[in-house]
């Protein structure tokens, strides 16, 4: 069925119109013109399931959304490596969509994990943009398949919560077309999702809103994007400048006070009205694409829906050690189950993806169907030390033949809004599996969390099953693990370094956030620690299976400007399985520097035991390419590339070299880090790679401008602490008045309110902090207090 305003020839709209059109009509919700057939659209979060709220809203995740079924975050999802399932997701969040009458799905993400602190790392798939831009890809045709749009978030470089809505991100050209943006692409390119978010902080000075070189020179121009761009919820800088860059959605709406600014910019001729007219043919582009859905929505979709997070939750789970064979563990039998997350299960993340669940099975729900369990808890949520929870645990374990501890980050440790502070998992956790350390041989773990954590703990077991934030199913789904019903097939989509000291932006990250220059270029992740040959404490790719593989018959075939890799993959265990061989190419060409090696493709081959199956991976020109910055493109150079194929990227199983034509090798004149990676780069050291360009200052009492957070200035001036103070207790009300900064959903709202730059306050607070009072609170925190009361007083006037 063709969409409803399919054929609406925009010149049938008035400017004031057009213009309304790009500015929500509410949180949710895109402004209807029935005169001229045009529908409002809903969007609603996504990722890992739907968080729609109705009319009143909130993008953080605060208010519980209508009942959806809460899938594996991407994070976990990103650990099947199964663009199969992934779709399947998809299709059935797009499902959901279309039962709840909502157009657009806030998702997929794909910023990379620069860093393992980043609170919002279980929200993006992985430290590799070819796996992250696969999966993307496949759940956004999953979701689009069912007449629903999808939203490609967060474009671009917002690879850190702290200052997410201001920092000013500093990348070389390299790590930027390398590293950065090669998900987006792939998305775009073999996705075409509907819309695309841009992200709230500035790459190179430049708010992603107005962007023009991000959103219409790259997004555009060379990916040959086609849908409409919406801003992330309130990360719109200045809307004349935003149409120019290719901007066509600010959300939420403001009631009209930016439609303002846009009339008069057409009026004063610095924005041609011809400019939205483009604008307003993608939004009724993106209202023709995804209204008109004809798709059946079976009656119990919920169940079937729970079903699939449980399949999902199964492919997501890594088998990290199993010593001894210790798992699977037989049925039937009596087992101790500790830790108090084993019964109060830690399934997703917190923030504005959080899902209100249709059900949720506990991991004593999931145990509970296979053996008789013993529990407790062992220790408390919160991380303080209680002794007779630990000498209870203790006792338990010790009279019990096999012992499960639940382990992993709690609720305050990972959230969107604010970084982690360390890698670490809560201390009186670790106080646990320390005081069991001695039954080692009879004990497993079940890990849970959204991101790498240090694990010097793991052993005080003989196996670690890993299940990430495993969705609404994730107890069945680990107790199917357990005891072997399932054969674990996952594998990490991100190193678990030793400690967080080994990862190369450990020192710097998180610093001086106003600015932050990627020191480290492309390498982040295994790019990092394979190139400079730093052990880790489980590798990229690594996951076992209770069944055993050998890779065989390697053969390298160029057909045409295609290199074809076959070979074959044979479960030589005694159960099926499946496993995940991925491939490498790490150049030999001794030319400009990169990492030593890069995934390029990867294949999950399910196989009975004792089942042998070829497989065919074809390489094209990009598998082998760097970006030229001279160029201003993609240049393959001329010489040896090794062809990698294994079951990790420390685990290679097989090699071959193949002769690639392209250009002279050439050794970049770039500081010797880039080379060596030793020790850590230093900002001389960017300066290599990246063009000079103005440092700034952290703002203080003179500096302050309306890009400044009231979190910034409260220390300034008496003004701006009552402003805070009223943040905080206006925040607290939703908490029965409590200040707490331990509870994560009272530190997300406070860091998101309070932190937020003043201009993004003014459009969303729903008129308190109006335009003048924005403008004296940082005239009085620059301590101008008297000033600014005046012209505060004047412009009343
Ligand atoms: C988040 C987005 C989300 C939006 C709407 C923002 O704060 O960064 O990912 O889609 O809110 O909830």
């Amino acid at each position: 069925m063709p969409g409803i305003a399919e054929g609406v020839p925009c010149t049938r709209l008035l400017l004031e119109d057009k213009v309304a059109l790009g500015s929500g009509a509410s949180f949710w919700t895109t402004r209807a013109f029935p005169a001229a057939g045009i529908p409002s659209l809903t969007l609603t979060d996504g990722p890992h399931g739907l968080r729609a709220q109705g009319e009143s809203g909130d993008h953080l995740g605060l208010a519980d959304g209508t009942a959806a079924t809460c899938f594996p975050t991407a994070s976990a999802l990103a650990s099947s490596w199964d663009v199969g399932l992934v779709a399947e997701v998809g299709r059935a969040i797009g499902l959901e969509a279309v039962d709840q009458g909502v157009h657009v799905v806030l998702g997929p993400g794909v910023n990379m994990k620069r860093n393992p602190l980043c609170g919002r790392n279980f929200e993006y798939f992985s430290e590799d943009p070819l796996l992250s831009g696969k999966l993307a890809a496949a759940w956004i045709r999953g979701v689009q398949s069912t007449g629903t749009g999808t939203s490609l978030k967060h474009f671009a470089l917002n690879n850190q919560e702290l200052k997410r809505m201001s920092t000013d991100v500093r990348v070389d050209e390299r790590a930027l077309h390398e590293y950065y943006l090669p998900a987006f692409e792939i998305a775009v390119e073999e996705g075409d999702p509907t819309t695309v978010m841009c992200a709230y902080n500035r790459v190179e000075g430049v708010y992603c809103s107005d962007n023009r070189r991000l959103l219409t020179g790259i997004l555009r121009e060379r990916w040959g994007f086609r849908g409409a761009v919406v801003t992330d919820w309130g990360a719109m800088n200045d809307r004349p400048a935003a149409y120019l860059a290719g901007t066509d959605l600010e959300m939420p709406g403001n009631g009209g006070v930016t439609d303002a600014e846009v009339r008069r910019a057409v009026t004063a001729g610095l924005l041609d009205e011809r400019v939205v007219d483009e604008s307003v043919e993608r939004l009724l582009a993106l209202v023709a694409r995804t209204t008109g859905r004809d798709v059946e929505v079976p009656a119990d979709l919920h169940d079937r829906h729970h079903e699939l997070a449980r399949r999902a939750a199964v492919e997501s789970a890594m088998l990290l050690k199993n010593d001894g064979g210790a798992l699977p563990l037989q049925p039937g039998g009596r087992v101790a189950l500790l830790g108090a997350l084993a019964g109060e299960p830690r399934y997703q993340g917190t923030g504005s993806s959080r899902v209100n669940p249709t059900r949720v099975v506990s991991l004593r729900d999931g145990v509970g169907e296979y053996a008789a369990v013993d529990c407790a808890p062992g220790y408390r949520l919160v991380d303080e030390p209680d002794a007779a929870l630990l000498d209870e645990a203790v006792r338990l374990a010790e009279q019990a033949e096999a012992v499960v501890v639940c382990v992993g980050l709690t609720e305050i440790s990972e959230s969107e809004g604010f970084d982690r502070e360390h890698m670490r998992i809560p201390a009186n956790q670790v106080a646990l599996l320390e005081s069991i350390a001695h039954l080692a041989e009879r004990v497993v773990l079940v890990v849970v969390g959204g991101s790498a954590v240090e694990m010097p703990w793991q052993d005080c077991a003989s196996a670690v099953l890993h299940v990430q934030l495993a969705g609404q199913a994730g107890g069945a789904a680990a107790a199917d693990l357990l005891f072997g019903a399932a054969n674990p097939s996952g594998k990490l989509a991100e190193t678990y370094p030793l400690v967080y000291d080994d990862v190369v932006s450990s020192g710097y990250f998180g610093v001086d956030p106003h600015q932050t220059p990627y020191l480290e270029s492309m390498y982040c992740g295994y790019r990092y620690f394979d190139s400079a040959d730093k052990p880790v404490r489980h590798p990229f790719g690594h996951g076992l299976s209770y069944t055993t593989f050998a890779y065989s018959d390697l053969r390298v075939v160029r057909r045409g400007d295609d290199v074809e890799v076959t070979f074959t993959v044979t479960n030589t265990g005694g159960c099926d399985g499946a496993e995940v061989a991925q491939l490498y190419v790490a150049p030999r060409t001794g030319g400009a520097y990169r990492p030593v090696q890069e995934l390029k493709a990867f294949t999950k081959l399910a196989l009975t035991a004792g089942e042998s199956r070829g497989a065919t991976l074809t390489l094209d020109r990009r598998a082998f390419a760097i970006h030229d910055p001279e160029v201003g493109d993609r240049v393959v150079e001329a010489g040896t590339y090794e062809i990698r194929v294994g079951a990790s990227s420390r685990d290679i199983r097989l090699r071959a070299e193949v002769q690639v034509e392209g250009t002279q090798p050439r050794r970049s004149r770039v500081a010797d880090w880039y080379y060596t990676l030793t020790g850590t780069p230093t900002p001389e050291d960017f300066l290599t790679v990246h063009a000079p360009y103005p440092v700034l200052d952290a703002p203080r009492k003179g500096t302050f401008d309306l890009d400044s957070s009231i979190l910034e200035m409260k220390d300034s001036s008496l003004a701006c602490r009552v402003v805070h103070f009223a943040v905080e207790r206006t925040v607290a009300k939703r908490f029965g008045g409590k200040v707490d900064y331990d509870d994560v959903r009272f530190k997300m709202l406070m860091y998101s309110a309070a932190d937020l730059p003043m201009r993004a306050m003014v459009r969303m607070s729903d008129g308190v902090m109006t335009p003048r009072l924005a403008r004296f609170l940082v005239d009085s925190a620059n301590g101008h207090t008297l000033r600014g009361l005046w012209a505060l007083l004047r412009r009343r006037a």
